[in-house]
């Protein structure tokens, strides 16, 4: 009998990967096969992203694609899942009427009998192979409730559910079990975690006594729930990795306001300095949106000025996009899309150089990484800094921890000579 062969587009964050990793579990339990090719494919699902509109149009474009192979294998299921499934089911079927279900992101416990209805032919449990990768993500909250007001999150993923830490323990400790050295954790704000007055700190107290766990990542923080007694675990903690992802947004603390982020610029910076100090060896990384309703120059000037003080060692610059349902969305004043790109270009390149020029600090020392995959005899691992690291290797490193001598460094990447 022949194997049927799903394939999974993910498009949008961390979360969505892994609603994926969930989804492919599952058809693999039933006996499918996972192909990288679309067209070799009898099930696709296109698991969509909206936080901002190219995300959209991203999905779109694919759905198009699409069309066409399904005209030729008119037996092709299609699903499209996640966020954008979530708000706009209604429009996604009135513009693709090939598709054969949509889920959103709030549903995807149903996904197991939804995708039944389309798997006549096999219906037995068989055993999956676990994977051989080396970082695993772990989900320990849904949704978010904080209601930045450009942010579509909360309409479409709901409002933030901490998850039961014994199931979080349990899912790692199994992933252990499987070979996995790296556990990153998800949530759209991490530090407000609390699952019966279990709050972030003490869960990533009882995360670290999983022996073989070597390293523990999470993201996203947010500056006003990021706590001195967390910033003094990572400090102490040697499994937690020396990186914090900390969305600034903004430096204007008129637009911070206007975006209900709860914080001004001086609190993120004092916030800031304090996580320097106390953990030398961090890598603090940010987001910024560009162009949000009421931006000015001056307002953008004090964006550009806190890039070059705080010195980022990388900073992830979004343009503003309105989104349905958004209080932002409604605001008046906004900026024209030249004036957008043009604050877009002259932050980016900015930036590029200051991250380029701490990565710096790194040429001709040696640092420790965990390989993460080989291809071609070339092996891409990550520091506990979060920085991909590339050198030649003729065996396979993959799952080590090993060390490499820096000799080449990019805004976002490095690359070296393995040390033996
Ligand atoms: N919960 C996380 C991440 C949310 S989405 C956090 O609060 O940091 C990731 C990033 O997308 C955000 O940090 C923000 O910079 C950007 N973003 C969100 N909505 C946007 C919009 N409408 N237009 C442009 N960028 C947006
Ligand atoms: Fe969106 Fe703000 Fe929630 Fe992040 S914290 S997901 S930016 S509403
Ligand atoms: Fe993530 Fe995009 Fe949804 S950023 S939570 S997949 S809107």
């Amino acid at each position: 009998m022949k194997s049927i062969n799903f394939f999974i587009e993910t498009i949008g964050c961390q979360m969505n990967v892994n609603d994926s990793e969930k989804m492919a579990e599952i058809l693999s339990g039933k006996g499918c096969i996972q192909v990288k090719d679309v067209h070799q494919a009898d099930i696709v699902i296109v698991n969509t992203c909206s936080v901002r509109f190219s995300a959209e149009h991203k999905a779109y474009s694919l759905l198009g694609r699409l069309k066409e192979q399904k005209e030729n294998n008119p037996n092709l299921v299609i699903g499209v899942t996640g966020c954008m499934a979530e708000y706009a089911a209604k429009e996604i079927k009135a513009r693709c009427k090939f598709v054969d279900f949509v889920l959103g992101a709030k549903k995807t416990d149903l996904f197991e009998e939804t995708i039944n209805r389309f798997l006549h032919t096999q219906s037995a449990r068989l055993s999956v192979r676990p994977a051989d990768d080396v970082f695993k993500y772990v989900t320990i909250m849904r949704g978010c409730s904080n209601f930045c007001s450009y942010c579509i999150v909360p309409h479409v993923r709901g409002p933030e559910i901490s998850i039961d830490y014994n199931k979080i323990l349990n899912e790692i400790n199994t992933a252990v079990d499987n070979g996995i050295k790296e556990i990153i954790l998800l949530g759209q704000n991490v530090n407000s975690y609390n699952y019966e007055g279990v709050n972030f700190t003490q869960l990533l107290q009882k995360i670290s006594k999983t022996d073989k766990l070597n390293r523990i990542r999470f993201m996203t923080n947010h500056p006003k729930d990021f706590s001195d007694e967390l910033i003094e675990e990572i400090s102490n903690n040697k499994k937690i990795c020396r990186h914090i992802h900390l969305p600034l947004q903004s430096g204007s603390n008129k637009i911070l306001k206007a975006m209900n982020r709860k914080y001004t610029y001086e609190q993120y910076e004092t916030l800031y300095n304090k996580i320097k100090n106390k953990i030398p060896d961090i890598n603090i990384t940010s987001d910024i949106i560009i162009g949000f309703p009421g931006e000015t120059d001056d307002d953008f000037q004090a964006t550009f000025d806190a890039s070059r003080k705080l010195q980022f060692g990388g900073l992830f610059i979004f343009k503003y996009s309105p989104r349905p349902k958004t209080y932002a969305a409604k605001l008046k004043d906004r900026v024209p899309l030249e004036i957008i790109k043009k604050r877009h270009t002259a932050l980016l390149e900015d930036s590029n150089i200051i991250s380029k020029n701490i990565n710096e600090k790194y040429l001709n020392k040696t640092v420790e990484v965990l390989v993460e995959n080989i291809d071609n005899n070339v092996a891409q691992a990550r520091n506990s800094q979060n920085i991909k690291i590339f050198f030649d290797c003729d065996e396979n490193l993959k799952g080590r921890v090993v060390n490499v001598k820096i000799n080449k460094v990019l805004p976002n990447s490095m690359s070296g000579i393995l040390q033996q």
